[in-house]
């Protein structure tokens, strides 16, 4: 695959200090000039000032620079242009007016994570012992920046662009209304919704397994109860077990674990998900909220008031 990963993406928020706090209690390490850090892939947030929050660029990683080359011509096709130099190509969703850069990037390897050992009927592979899961007492730290999900007005050419321009792959879909998209073996990576205003509806964030999703949550939560939005659960298109939380600017921000992983292309078939499979597994029912993030008519607003 050309493209093989998503490397950052940067924010941007009307209350920068106020979003930089939240996300350094995420687990994220503040890298000066707006950056954040993961454990694993170095600096893959920033947090910039904008009039209304709002996805501002994506990064994606390629292998070399036939692979913008490449990019520039199917993003040509579709009638976008781009800028490319030795190393980046810089182009723009017309609907959301995000950026995407891709830029040539070594490949992320990710030490193993040790295997949890859980109990199962017939199968005890920790006697003795407290789980794991209880004995820690680190703060949770991310691994790596796993996906950004894209609100959009006109589904279809975001989609294309992200897909039939960039070159991203299509995991599965959700029908009329939404595409999960990766750069990566990810199942996804960029995630596009139907909306009736382009917006950042939420990052999500890689932990090692699903008592660091707790873990974390629980640590977010502890004397700010109104952060929580929606978890435990976990989702079908990607499997992963989920726990979302509400940055101070509006922006959801997301712990995951166990998300499925595509290898060989020809081992997946993308399916088209209807009602509730589209948006989980099993969990408690998402709140109106999450489907609806309560500040989308004041975004509709601002998006129209703001020069463009
Ligand atoms: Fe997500």
């Amino acid at each position: 695959m050309a493209l093989h990963r998503l490397t950052s993406i940067t924010m941007g928020v009307p209350n920068v200090a106020e979003t930089a706090a939240y996300y350094a209690d995420f687990g994220l390490t503040p890298d000066g000039d707006g950056w954040f850090t993961t454990q694993d892939a170095g600096r893959q947030l920033r947090i910039v000032h904008a009039p209304t929050r709002r996805l501002v660029e994506v990064r994606i990683g390629v292998d070399t620079p036939d692979d913008l080359a490449a990019a520039a011509s199917r993003l040509k096709r579709l009638g976008i242009e781009s800028i490319v130099d030795a190393l980046t190509l810089i182009t723009y969703d017309r609907t959301t007016s995000v950026r995407a850069v891709l830029e040539v990037a070594p490949r992320l390897v990710q030490a193993p994570v040790a295997i949890t050992a859980y109990n199962g009927p017939g199968r005890a592979q920790r006697t003795g012992a407290r789980a794991p899961g209880v004995l820690r007492t680190s703060r949770v730290r991310p691994r790596k920046l796993g996906h950004a999900v894209l609100g959009t007005t006109d589904f279809d050419a975001t989609t294309a662009f992200f897909r039939d321009g960039l070159g991203f792959k299509a995991s599965d879909y959700i029908k009329d209304h939404g595409a999960f998209l990766r750069c990566s073996t990810d199942h996804h990576n960029i995630l596009v919704l139907a909306a009736p205003v382009a917006f950042l509806h939420h990052s999500s964030w890689q932990v090692d397994d699903i008592d660091e999703v707790g873990r974390g949550a629980a640590a977010m939560l502890e004397g700010n109860p109104e952060r929580h939005i929606w978890g435990l659960g976990r989702h079908h298109a990607g499997s992963n077990f989920f726990w979302y939380l509400k940055d101070p600017a509006g922006n959801f921000s997301e712990y995951y674990s166990d998300l499925d992983c595509i290898v060989d292309d020809q081992l997946w078939t993308p399916e088209v998900l209807e009602g509730a499979r589209g948006l989980f597994n099993w969990g408690p029912p998402p709140p109106p909220s999450f489907l609806a993030p309560e500040d989308l008519a004041a975004l509709m607003a601002g998006s129209h008031s703001e020069s463009r």
